[in-house]
Parts: structure tokens; C-alpha cells; sequence
């Protein structure tokens, strides 16, 4: 056990502490808190700890109102009030570019915050335990499954569905197979999608469904990936093409088409690609409805495709795209960032700009260290908070080429 102070949150959400001679991690914590700790696990030199007593609050502390806070690996902010969760996320983006990064000036920014704090995200993976008969989510740093019948950051379209499936789970209907639930709310109801137990997971079809963004619809299901948090949607499309336009616009990780659609009406040709077959089929369903025919879409992955491994053969590719102007490329891949082969592919494209919207600041911060090492100068920086009572957060880093 060991008295500690919180100097500040750290990106991954975790609070900073020194003790002893031994850097801490505290999970659970707000800047300036004293607290009483248990260090849990040890790599390194860094400790990771729990919070036994608050011995003095921090000022910008609050009691979480969800009661299964602490259990639930779900939401680690709550703790925080808004504003301090907002300044948290800033400190977190700019340490990681700093750091990481190794941005010695990084662009000052402004953190949007979300409409609305509560009640915000649409979709959702609840896990099921069939041998405990526990539905909802891992604990935190755990597979084990914290059993929620109400989570307070769920659109209520999808509390619902969550309780449907608990009344299921408790009438025995839900298959011992099911690993986990899926569920997305469109504008006419919930998709959902259970992970079933095998030699891997496999995913039955979820029921089609559709969303209007800024007038534009968008056809996906639980399967492929959409926003969570579509409040934020038209601000963040705007950050990201804002008034980008010219001849040649490519687009990595593009899922069913959220910014394809908009840069189609930018740009007299565009390339998307995405890997999930779900996803760009309904890619190339959406573009259809809106009647835009300039976009081809890659089923691939994306360093496949950009090394030449699909499609024509590499030597006809290179030549295609040495002869290409790339006027603008925008990639928004998952939490993992780009892989090395991703950014050295975007630097042999040589765009003019580039949008990189992540979810994740460490792998924003490392990708962007070597597109810059490329020749690249970062230009600007926004961030959204897609993400409230949580530590995630949303940035949009714009660049352009040498
Ligand atoms: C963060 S989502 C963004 C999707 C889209 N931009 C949106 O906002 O709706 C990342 C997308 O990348 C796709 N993806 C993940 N790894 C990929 C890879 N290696 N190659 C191509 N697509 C990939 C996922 O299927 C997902 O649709």
C-alpha cells in the first residue's frame, strides 16, 4: 500500500504517480487526487495500481453516477467532471505527439465537445457469459463479464435492445454458442449480430438498416463498422474534407463510405478501400443510391493494395500510380493506426495533403512521425469527443506534402 499523489492522466487513461523510487499508474484517477493505493502488477518499472482510499479528492473529481463503475471496463472517466474529462483528452493528444511524436511544436487545437455526455453511443458489443448467464462488458483488464442491465452511455434504442437480449438470456433462449452481441441503431431500428463459439468467431447476418447524415444515407448493418457517436458525425466529416477538392482523392480504411460520399462531390475520381467485404459492398450501395458514379471501391487491405498484392499486377500498378496526382488521400484505420508498409506506400503516392483521422493518439502520434519524416509538415489538429466518460478521444491531423 502506498499514499500517492495524481499528477496528471495519461494517454491510455491511466493516472501518473511516483512513489518510492517507482513510477505508478492508477487506474480510476483525477489530476491532484491523494490517494491511498494497491499496486496490482508490475512490468518494468512501472507499476499498475487500484485506488484503495481517496484520502483527498482532487477538485475536478465527481462521484460516478453509474453504479457499476469500477467494475465495468467500459467507462474509465466518469470520475472526471466534463470539463476535466475535455482538458484530460487535450494534455493526452499533445503529450502523445510530443512524445511520440516527437512534434517539438504542436499546432494549438481546439477538443469539440459532445452534445451530449450521456446516452450518446449507438453502437455497441455486449459480451455473454452462457455459463455464468452474464450479458454486458469485460471487466477491465479482464475476459471476465460484468453482468449490466443498464448502461448509462447507450442510445435508448439500444438500452432496449440490451434488455431484450437480457430477457432472452433469462428465458434461456440465447444460444450457449453466442460469445457476443452486436447491435447498431439506424434511423428505422437496431441491427444486431452475435458472434457465435467455433474454431473462430463467425458473425450471422445482421438485418440491414440505414442512417442520414447531413441529408446523405448511409446503408450498413452490426457487421460492418459505423460511427458510434453520430452527433458529432457533421463536424467531424467537415474537419476532415473541410474545402479539399481537385482530380484524384484517395481514401484508406473507408469502411461503408461515411467521408467516400463526400468526396466523391469534391473530387472528379475517387479510390476507397476497405478490407471487410460487408462494409464495401454497402460502400458501393450507398454511392449507387446517391447516384455518384466516380468512385471505385478496393475490397483489399489496405497495405495489399497499396504494395501492389491485389488487383493488377504490381509493375502495371506502380506505373498507374507514379502517373497518378494524388491531390488528396484522407485515412481513418482502427485503433492499431497504420501499419510501416501503409505509410511507406501513402509516401511512394506522394499526395499533395492528407487527412489522418484516428481514434487513437499514440498511433496517430507514431504514424505521424514518420509521414513527417517523409517530407510532410502537419498543419493543423482538431479533435472531437466521440467518446465522453471515457478516455477516448477523436483527432484529425491535416498535412500537406513537400
Ligand atoms: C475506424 S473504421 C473507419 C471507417 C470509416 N472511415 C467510417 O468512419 O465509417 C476503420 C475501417 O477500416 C477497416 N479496416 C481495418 N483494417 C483494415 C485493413 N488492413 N485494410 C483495409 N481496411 C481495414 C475496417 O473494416 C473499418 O471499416
Amino acid at each position: 500500500m502506498m499514499e500517492v499523489t495524481i499528477e496528471r492522466i495519461l494517454p491510455g487513461g491511466l493516472g501518473l504517480a511516483h512513489a518510492e523510487g517507482k513510477t505508478l499508474m492508477v487506474a480510476l484517477a483525477a489530476p491532484g487526487d491523494r490517494l491511498r493505493v494497491r499496486v496490482d502488477r508490475v512490468k518494468g518499472n512501472v507499476g499498475f495500481a487500484s485506488i484503495i482510499e481517496v484520502l483527498e479528492p482532487s477538485p475536478v473529481r465527481i462521484a460516478p453516477p453509474c453504479p457499476y463503475f469500477g467494475s465495468c471496463g467500459g467507462c474509465d472517466f466518469q470520475q472526471l467532471t466534463y470539463e476535466a474529462q475535455l482538458s484530460a483528452k487535450g494534455e493526452i493528444i499533445k503529450d502523445c505527439l510530443h512524445r511520440i511524436g516527437r512534434i517539438d511544436t504542436v499546432p494549438d487545437f481546439n477538443i469539440t465537445p459532445a452534445p451530449n455526455q450521456w446516452h450518446y453511443r449507438s453502437r455497441a458489443q455486449w459480451q455473454y457469459d452462457s455459463v455464468r448467464q452474464r450479458l454486458g462488458y469485460f471487466e477491465s483488464v479482464s475476459h471476465n463479464v460484468c453482468d449490466v442491465s443498464e448502461c448509462a452511455v447507450l442510445v435508448p434504442e439500444l438500452q432496449q435492445s440490451l434488455e431484450t437480449l437480457r430477457n432472452e438470456m433469462s428465458e434461456g433462449l440465447l444460444s450457449d454458442d453466442a460469445r457476443y452481441f452486436r447491435a447498431v441503431v439506424g434511423d428505422q431500428g437496431v441491427s444486431v449480430a452475435s458472434g457465435v463459439r467455433g474454431p473462430s468467431v463467425s458473425e450471422g447476418n445482421s438485418q440491414e438498416i440505414s442512417r442520414s447524415i447531413e441529408g446523405v444515407s448511409y446503408r450498413f448493418n452490426a457487421e460492418s463498422f459505423f460511427q458510434a457517436n453520430i452527433d458529432l458525425l457533421p463536424q467531424l466529416i467537415e474537419a476532415a474534407i473541410g474545402d479539399a477538392s481537385g482530380d484524384t482523392a484517395i481514401e484508406l480504411y473507408s469502411g461503408v463510405g461515411l467521408f467516400t460520399l463526400p468526396l466523391s462531390r469534391r473530387f472528379k475520381r475517387v479510390i476507397a478501400v476497405e478490407e471487410n467485404p460487408d462494409a464495401a459492398s454497402f460502400a458501393r450501395k450507398n454511392l449507387a443510391n446517391a447516384g455518384l458514379t466516380n468512385v471505385e471501391i478496393a475490397n483489399a487491405d489496405v497495405g495489399e493494395w497499396l504494395n501492389g498484392e491485389v488487383g493488377a499486377p504490381r509493375s502495371e500498378k506502380r506505373r498507374h500510380a507514379a502517373a497518378l496526382q494524388i491531390d488528396f488521400l484522407l485515412l481513418d484505420p482502427p485503433r492499431v493506426g497504420a501499419e510501416s508498409r501503409v505509410i511507406d506506400g501513402i509516401l511512394q503516392l506522394s499526395p499533395k495533403q492528407i487527412c489522418y483521422v484516428s481514434c487513437d493518439p499514440a498511433t496517430l502520434a507514431r504514424d505521424l512521425r514518420k509521414i513527417i519524416a517523409g517530407g510532410y509538415s502537419l498543419d493543423s489538429l482538431s479533435a472531437f469527443d466521440m467518446f465522453p466518460q471515457t478516455h477516448h478521444v477523436e483527432t484529425i491531423a491535416k498535412l500537406t506534402g513537400p
